[in-house]
């Protein structure tokens, strides 16, 4: 087969989205290869389960850095001595500088829970409600500087109940979420999807 794209997964907490892609990438003809799982927090629960895949993982805490991009420029360097083609960020809890954007441009993807460009930023299950939305979802896309901007990879939609709360909802499209993460990290990897 062809070569797999050498790919990292950067969390922060319970790394659902993260363990959906590693089970996907088992299989021989998957486009990606999880060599590395880094987080901002020593304490993700993703982290047991990246090892318990027999995954390497690395966490840099944030403390002690002098900037956003001085942190970034850490985390870079644990991606570049592995030798890591794509970066996958599932539940990655930060704002990355636009120094990391600009050199991972293209090969930076993330998921939003929301129908972006709808709801950027946080609280979007509480905030498609009080809007009244009929549907809800979720959107893998490729990362910018601006915060949950760029290129649409994929979207999935779910319906909004009359009888759901922020957490109801959460679950539904994390359903969502987990299908489609691993599909859109194949579309990328394999070249199907490219931007720019
Ligand atoms: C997901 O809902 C993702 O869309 C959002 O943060 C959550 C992470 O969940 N950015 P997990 O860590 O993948 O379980």
């Amino acid at each position: 087969m062809t070569t797999r794209r050498r790919t990292a997964i950067l969390i922060s907490g319970r790394g659902s989205n993260m363990a959906a892609i590693i089970e996907a990438a088992r299989a021989a003809d998957y486009p990606a290869e999880i060599i590395l799982v880094g987080s901002n927090n020593a304490d993700a629960a993703g982290l047991e389960k990246a090892i318990a895949a027999n995954i390497p993982t690395f966490a840099i805490g944030q403390k002690g850095f002098e900037s956003r991009e001085a942190f970034d420029r850490a985390v870079n360097e644990k991606l570049v001595a592995a030798k890591v083609e794509l970066v996958v960020l599932a539940g990655f809890m930060r704002i990355l500088s636009p120094w990391f954007c600009d050199t991972w441009k293209g090969r930076l993807l993330n998921i939003h829970p929301s129908l972006l460009p709808k709801y950027k930023g946080l609280d979007t299950h509480q905030r498609a409600i009080d809007a009244g939305d009929k549907v809800h979802g979720c959107t893998v896309h490729f990362v910018t500087p601006d915060l949950d901007d760029g290129p649409t990879i994929m979207q999935a939609e779910v319906p909004i109940l009359t009888n759901d709360t922020a957490d109801t909802l959460a679950a539904r499209v994390l359903v969502e979420e987990l299908r489609i993460y691993p599909l859109a990290v194949a579309a990328v990897a394999c070249g199907k999807v490219r931007w720019p």
